[in-house]
């Protein structure tokens, strides 16, 4: 509408620490009722569902239903790709439900060896063929968004765009660290766009409903519900061992929902998820709930609108999404130029869940004071702002294969 177009273009985010108002980071130890938690007992059995409940109800939106089948299937492989370095897998899922289906692949690079292999998931922004060069990957038929750089228009990739992300997905470096990748296309489980008549939504729907009730779920959630679907093959893959999810921007949103929704996820991932992910939305800073929530209407759940400018009445803020993956490890990171995402808010966020793995006697993030850039923290919670954009780099890479090895091997 105009008066929202209108909203958008007054907009005008904060970058001055100075205007950060003042707020109570709410406890993640003390439950709604008062109930001071003391041990891993009362935060798994009272608050954590608590939490979670709040989460699934005002901020993502629940998944309304169960499927009724899921299906596997090897559509292509080769044991001898990536310049002989690696074993392919393409593997397509295929999700029924009232006689509806959908169907995405998922694109695998697996080191040679026999023995069960940690693997890092994440969902890719314009198709499994833009992640690599090798000519092998499908590329995808499923709506995208256009880009003029990568030579996407009329929202259909071609060939054209085979490799334009290679720069994102260290899959060199991961597999020589002994470590396989898992990708998908977020656009075939549900298209980013303001549109409910299409993706995993439309699947769920009872006769005549043509868009989630105000409690059930948007893009990021259908997106988190894919990757669980994806470690629905995962799990039963015999090359596979424990699985790190992992997400940019808002695919870090959706990893950190998956994360939390899932606890079949070893290790959780957030790279330079912002707003709606790992940063505290009650600093307002840089992107903030109304913003985000007027950009970008098919995120969240309806419910969630009711905090646009209105953070101060949130019971919850996003450390307590972070403490939801405890005692898993986490890893928090930010870029220096990505204002927009508050990188402190990011940090403040790990540091404020530390409190939650702390009852499980793991570490974190103790220090209130950030780090300088590019020294990361790498304990069970780990936490790194790195120079540069809002991006994936090959620095954020060696850092995560880093994190794994220290932390979970
Ligand atoms: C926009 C959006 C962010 C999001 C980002 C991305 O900037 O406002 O919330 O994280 O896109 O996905 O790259």
């Amino acid at each position: 509408t105009i008066m929202s177009s209108m909203a958008i273009a007054q907009f005008e985010p904060n970058y001055d620490e100075t205007k950060v108002p003042e707020f109570s980071v709410p406890d993640p130890l003390t439950s709604y009722s008062g109930t001071k938690i003391e041990n891993e007992k009362a935060w798994s059995k009272v608050r954590r569902p608590e939490l979670l409940a709040f989460f699934e109800n005002e901020v993502y939106g629940k998944v309304p239903g169960n499927l009724d089948d899921i299906s596997f299937k090897l559509i292509e492989e080769n044991t001898n790709a990536f310049n002989g370095t690696a074993h392919r897998k393409q593997v397509q899922v295929t999700l029924e439900k009232d006689k509806k289906s959908l169907s995405f692949t998922i694109l695998m690079y697996l080191p040679k060896t026999t023995e069960k292999v940690p693997l890092f998931l994440g969902l890719n922004f314009y198709g499994n063929h833009t992640t690599t060069s090798d000519e092998n990957v499908i590329v995808t038929s499923a709506w995208s968004m256009n880009n003029e750089d990568f030579g996407i228009d009329n929202n259909t990739p071609t060939e054209k765009s085979r490799g334009v992300r290679i720069n994102r997905w260290d899959i060199t470096n991961i597999i020589a660290s002994g470590m396989g990748l898992a990708t998908i296309y977020y656009g075939e489980l549900d298209p980013d766009k303001n549109d409910f008549s299409d993706g995993l939504h439309q699947l769920f729907y009872e006769p005549g409903q043509e868009k989630p009730k105000a409690d059930e779920w948007g893009s990021i959630a259908a997106w988190a519900f894919g990757l669980s679907r994806a470690m629905d093959y995962l799990v039963q893959d015999s090359a596979v061992g424990k699985v790190i999810v992992f997400g940019h921007s808002r695919l870090g949103k959706a990893a950190l929902w998956a994360g939390a929704m899932d606890d079949r996820f070893a290790a959780v991932i957030s790279n330079d998820s912002g707003c709606g992910g790992a940063a505290l939305s009650k600093r307002r800073f840089g992107e903030t709930v109304g913003r985000i929530n007027e950009s970008f209407p098919h995120w969240f759940c309806d419910n969630f609108n009711a905090y646009n400018n209105n953070e101060e009445a949130l019971p919850i803020d996003q450390h307590q999404l972070l403490a939801l993956m405890a005692p898993r490890p986490l890893y928090v990171a930010s870029a220096q130029e990505d204002e927009w995402a508050d990188p402190k808010g990011e940090f403040l966020s790990a540091h404020y869940a530390t409190a939650v793995y702390r009852l499980f006697g793991k570490t974190g993030i103790d220090t209130i004071e950030m780090p300088e850039v590019n020294t990361p923290i790498q304990n069970t919670v780990a936490y790194h702002i790195r120079t540069g954009k809002h991006d994936v780099t090959d620095y954020d890479w060696k850092q995560y294969i880093k994190w794994v090895k220290k932390v979970m091997e």
